[in-house]
């Protein structure tokens, strides 16, 4: 995730903004912006898990509506496909998990504001760490941020002989809710697309004035099959996939990468205004050997588009300049990166 600040500094510094886009939205930095900017925003991401949290940025609901909608698919919805084998029976206590199932599966195919928030809360409290006093989340003990593995998992609660606890559902949705919709600021409209950035844009009728986006960072592996288990939730499998499911990052060589980044760029000018403008945090990896600016510069040239390049910065502010080039000398490591500002010239081709 790119920090909030970059995409809160382009619409500070381009107010003609009207309606913003993010081809690359991940879990949607940038719609949240749009919306605190009072905008409404589009945004693309392949990765189901990324495209549900991005969703959830964009509306407005009270916590007491996301209760309701769950309390009633708990009590009308059914426990049809609840998945079986050590991991489930380890991970989820039998009733737990029965609540979980019947919330996926109504969940599946509805699309309201109040489900777009109730699928994120999910997401959210799906699994991680068990604390002391009340729960905050469904699973057996498991790190918040990634899904362990099926065999590793079993292992660690077999070893520890750690059972699943019963934990319902609705009382960790209630608190989560709550707690998430605090203080949410008006809503200003927009949407998720779930799918490939060029074949979405390609379909989209709107047109947009400003984009600010971040592609993967080349080199960088995308651990989608971390996320298995948030995946599972939103209809995939019950186990883990190794796919890498069109990730734009996963391409045979740099030229590779810098083409399809350029067709995305292509297919962004073909929704935007003229004199839009297009704003880009982009990085490598050290051992990846390569050139970022170089990348990105090549992309746009490629895309034949008309996006004219007005700037080209380090990333971040300078004290975060002053910390990267802190951690470049003492570990090697750290990632490099540019933003990239352009703007769209002429009739796009
Ligand atoms: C660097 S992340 C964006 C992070 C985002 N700025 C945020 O704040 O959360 C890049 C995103 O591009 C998505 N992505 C990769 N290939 C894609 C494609 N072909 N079409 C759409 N999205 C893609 C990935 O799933 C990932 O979420």
């Amino acid at each position: 995730m790119f920090p909030l600040d970059f995409p809160l500094q382009q619409l500070a510094a381009f107010t003609q903004a009207t309606r913003v886009l993010d081809p690359f939205c991940g879990r949607g930095t940038t719609l949240y912006a749009a919306r605190l900017a009072g905008l409404p925003s589009v945004g693309i991401d392949i990765n189901p898990v990324a495209a549900a949290i991005a969703q959830a940025k964009l509306v407005r609901v009270t916590p007491g509506a996301v209760v309701r909608l769950a309390t009633r698919i708990l009590k009308e919805g059914e426990p049809d496909d609840i998945p079986d084998g050590d991991f489930w029976r380890w991970c989820f206590e039998a009733d737990t998990l029965r609540e979980l199932v019947i919330l996926r599966n109504a969940l599946m195919s509805l699309n309201s504001p109040t489900a777009a928030i109730l699928r994120a809360v999910m997401l959210g409290i799906l699994h991680g760490p068990q604390n002391k006093g009340l729960p905050s989340y469904l699973s057996n003990q498991m790190p918040r941020t990634y899904a362990s593995k099926p065999a590793y998992a079993v292992r660690f609660w077999k070893q520890r002989g750690m059972e699943p606890v019963r934990v319902p559902a609705l009382q960790v949705i209630e608190r989560r809710a709550a707690r998430l919709l605090a203080a949410t600021p008006a809503a200003h409209g927009g949407r998720v697309y779930l799918g490939d950035s060029v074949q979405t844009l390609n379909r989209l009728r709107q047109h947009f004035d400003l984009v600010v986006t971040s592609p993967p960072y080349y080199g960088m592996r995308t651990y989608v099959q971390d996320q298995w288990l948030r995946s599972w939730f939103l209809g995939g499998p019950a186990e883990v996939i190794y796919g890498s499911d069109g990730q734009i990052a996963r391409q045979p060589s740099q030229e590779a990468f810098i083409e399809a980044l350029a067709e995305v760029w292509a297919a962004t000018a073909r929704r935007c205004h003229p004199e839009s403008r297009l704003a880009i945090r982009f990085g490598t990896i050290p051992s990846a050997r390569t050139d970022p600016e170089r990348m990105l510069l090549a992309s746009l040239e490629k895309a034949h588009a008309g996006w004219v390049v007005k700037d080209v910065r380090i990333a971040g502010t300078p004290s975060k300049r002053a910390r990267q080039a802190e951690q470049f000398g003492k570990a090697g490591s750290a990632v490099d990166e540019i933003d990239v500002i352009a703007e769209l010239a002429d009739v796009p081709q």
